[in-house]
C-alpha cells in the first residue's frame, strides 16, 4: 500500500513537470502591469534558470517598477537537478538541493546603457543586484522557508503543480496574497475553490477562454497526443486543454457587462425547468435571456464572462454548495440537475442583478 502510494506520488509529480511559454505569460500579465508597481513578486514553483515567469519579471523589473523578485525551485524538478551543478559542482545529483533567486535592483552592470534589460544568468552567477542561494529544504512551497518568502511577497505569479492546486490556492488565500496563477478550469468545481469564486475572492483571467496551450516538457514526458512535438528550437512540447488563469487582481474583463440578446418570453420551451432544482436550463452562455430574473443553470464556461455586478452566483449542481437555490427533489448522491429524468452535466446557478434589461 505504502509502495503504491509512493509510485502514485512519483507519477503525479512527473505529470506536473510542464513549463509555461513566455508568450502566454506576456499576453496575460499585460493587463495587470500598473498593479505590480512597488511590489515584491514571488514565483514559488519556478526554476529561475528555466522559468519563463522569472524571465518575464526579471526582464521587466524596471518597467514594472518592482521592489523585489523572488523565485524558488523545487527539488523534484528535473531541471533543478541539472542546473544545480552550477552551485554544487562536486555534489552528486541526488544530494543536490534546490535554490532561491532574488533580485532587488537592476544596475547597468553589463555597461550596455540599458537599465531595464537583464541577463538573468549573469545576475544570478555574479550576485549583481541579486543573489542565488541553495535552500535548506526541498523548495516545497509549503516548507517553512518558502512560507517565510510567501509572507514577504505581495503578489504570487506562477503555474503551480496542478495536482496540488487546491492546497496551493488555499495557502494564497490564507496568507492574504494577490495572485495570478495558471490552472485547469476543472479546479472551479473543487469545494476549496468554487466558494472563493462565489464570494468574488477569485476570478478568471483575461487572455485564455478556449482551446489549448503549448507547454514545454522534459525528455521523459510522452508525446502521445495529437498536436505534441518539437518546436523550431527542438524543445519538446505538449498541448493542454482547459487551461485558465486564476486571479484576485482587478482587470477590465471582470467588470464588462455581458450583452444579452435572447428573450425567455419569445419561446419558454427553449428554457426547460429542472426536475430537481427551482431554476431554468440555459445550455449556452450566449442564450442567457435578458427578461428572466429567476435562477438559471449555465455551463461552467459562464465564468469566462462573469461580472459580479451583473450576476450573482448561487451554487453549482453536482455539489452540496448551492446557496439560495431551492433543490426540489435531489435524490441519490450525484445532485446533478435533471430534465425529464435525464442528467444535465455540471451547471452553475446564477441570477441577474438588477431589473429587466
Ligand atoms: C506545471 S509546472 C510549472 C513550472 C513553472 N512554474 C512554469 O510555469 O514553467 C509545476 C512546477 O511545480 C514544481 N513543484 C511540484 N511540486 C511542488 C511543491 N510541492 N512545491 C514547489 N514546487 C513544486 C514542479 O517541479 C514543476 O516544475
Amino acid at each position: 500500500m505504502a509502495r503504491n502510494k509512493a509510485l502514485q506520488d512519483a507519477a503525479r509529480a512527473r505529470q506536473d513537470e510542464f513549463y509555461t511559454d513566455l508568450r502566454d505569460i506576456e499576453h496575460e500579465l499585460m493587463y495587470y502591469m500598473p498593479l505590480f508597481k512597488g511590489k515584491t513578486v514571488l514565483c514559488n514553483c519556478d526554476d529561475p534558470y528555466e522559468s519563463a515567469f522569472f524571465e518575464y519579471f526579471a526582464t521587466s523589473f524596471n518597467i514594472l517598477g518592482l521592489r523585489k523578485l523572488i523565485a524558488t525551485c523545487y527539488a523534484g524538478s528535473p531541471i533543478a537537478q541539472q542546473q544545480l551543478s552550477l552551485f554544487e559542482e562536486d555534489t552528486p545529483a541526488p544530494k543536490r538541493k534546490p535554490y532561491c533567486a532574488q533580485i532587488t535592483s537592476l544596475e547597468d552592470f553589463n555597461g550596455d546603457g540599458r537599465k531595464d534589460y537583464l541577463d538573468v544568468e549573469y545576475i544570478l552567477q555574479h550576485n549583481v543586484g541579486g543573489s542565488c542561494k541553495v535552500l535548506e529544504g526541498d523548495g516545497d512551497f509549503r516548507s517553512p522557508e518558502c512560507l517565510e518568502l510567501l509572507r514577504e511577497a505581495d503578489v504570487v505569479v506562477t503555474n503551480p503543480p496542478h495536482s496540488l492546486l487546491r492546497e496551493y490556492i488555499a495557502l494564497l488565500i490564507e496568507y492574504g496574497k494577490e495572485f495570478v496563477i495558471l490552472g485547469n478550469i476543472n479546479a472551479v468545481t473543487y469545494k476549496e475553490v468554487f466558494p472563493l469564486i462565489m464570494k468574488n475572492q477569485m476570478w478568471l483571467g483575461v487572455s485564455i477562454h478556449s482551446g489549448d496551450r503549448k507547454f514545454y516538457v522534459p525528455e521523459y514526458y510522452p508525446l502521445e497526443a495529437a498536436g505534441c512535438g518539437n518546436d523550431d528550437e527542438g524543445r519538446r512540447f505538449i498541448r493542454v486543454k482547459g487551461v485558465r488563469w486564476f486571479t484576485n487582481m482587478d482587470h477590465h474583463r471582470h467588470n464588462e457587462t455581458l450583452c444579452l440578446f435572447r428573450k425567455y418570453h419569445d419561446d419558454p420551451s427553449k428554457y426547460p425547468h429542472y426536475d430537481n432544482y427551482d431554476a431554468i436550463e440555459v445550455s449556452k452562455v450566449v442564450d442567457i435571456p435578458c427578461d428572466w430574473l429567476g435562477v438559471m443553470g449555465v455551463p461552467v464556461t459562464f465564468l469566462d464572462k462573469y461580472n459580479p455586478k451583473q450576476f450573482e452566483i448561487l451554487g453549482m449542481s453536482g455539489t452540496n454548495f448551492s446557496e439560495g437555490v431551492p433543490a426540489c427533489h435531489v435524490q441519490g448522491t450525484s445532485r446533478n440537475a435533471k430534465i425529464s429524468g435525464k442528467d444535465i452535466y455540471r451547471r452553475i446557478f446564477i441570477r441577474r442583478i438588477g431589473g429587466i434589461m
